[in-house]
């Protein structure tokens, strides 16, 4: 099979990262920041053209404060410092989330980050931020109900077709695998929508330590795989 064309990850295990080294949380994520810019740079390399990644959840928000502020801070930074360097990557970047809960500065540095690379035609990099997949699913709904109100759209009852060009990853292709580090088995609230035929990976390292070898590891898995959609082996030949 070929390679995947829409690579989601959730990075997970941070914190444990860190903590088996006697280092303190954000330690974990900082270096996790190391682990993404890697992956980035692979993926564009071997030609994937979409990774969807969970930086912040709508839960996330409920850890200590202390927490979230460094990780509001390592979004603005790594923003800050990596913006060129994706550029020259040609990596076009998304934040996709409920953006409007962040402070103002970082909105408006995402907005200009995304804006800058809005152009580039290599790697589509999604960053999901203050993002819940039944949220998502919410605000999809509510948007169509208001543009009805409006009569912006037409009135029969409302289609796959209709939620999916109201989610915030409206025109990107469903993800083909779907990786999580950390050995957990969970999905966590992630694209719940888009991951109904994805091919699911637990890799057994935590985040910081994912990197290019585990990640052909995993795609390794991915082109090994028969993927049905429902069908029987025999249909698919
Ligand atoms: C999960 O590990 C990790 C997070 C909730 C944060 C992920 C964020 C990054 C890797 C930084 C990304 C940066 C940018 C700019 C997109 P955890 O803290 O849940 O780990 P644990 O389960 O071991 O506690």
């Amino acid at each position: 099979m070929e390679i995947p064309q829409h690579i989601a990850i959730i990075m997970d295990g941070n914190g444990r990262w860190a903590k088996k080294r006697g280092l303190p949380r954000i330690a974990g994520h900082k270096v996790g920041v190391d682990a993404l810019k890697e992956i980035v740079k692979v993926c564009g390399e071997i030609g994937i053209k979409y990774l969807t990644v969970y930086a912040f959840s709508t839960e996330n928000w409920k850890r200590p404060q202390d927490e979230v502020s460094f990780l509001m801070n390592l979004f603005f930074d790594t923003l800050e410092r990596e913006v060129n360097e994706l550029d020259k990557n040609n990596v076009r970047l998304r934040f996709l989330g409920r953006l409007m809960d962040f402070n103002p500065k970082l909105q408006e540095k995402i907005e200009n980050s995304v804006e800058k690379l809005s152009k580039n035609t290599g790697l589509n990099l999604n960053v999901m931020v203050n993002y819940g997949g039944r949220a998502e699913i919410v605000d999809a709904v509510n948007e169509i109900a208001e543009s009805r109100e409006q009569k912006t759209e037409r009135g029969d009852k409302i289609s796959e077709q209709d939620i999916q060009n109201h989610l915030y990853t409206r025109g990107i292709p469903d993800p083909d695998l779907l990786i999580r580090t950390a050995s957990e088995m969970r999905i966590s609230n992630f694209l719940l929508w888009q991951i109904a035929y994805a091919e699911i990976y637990v890799a057994d390292v935590f985040w910081p330590d994912f990197r290019r070898a585990e990640l052909m590891k995993a795609i390794e898995s991915f082109c090994k795989r028969e993927r049905r959609y429902g069908k029987t082996s025999e249909q698919l030949k």
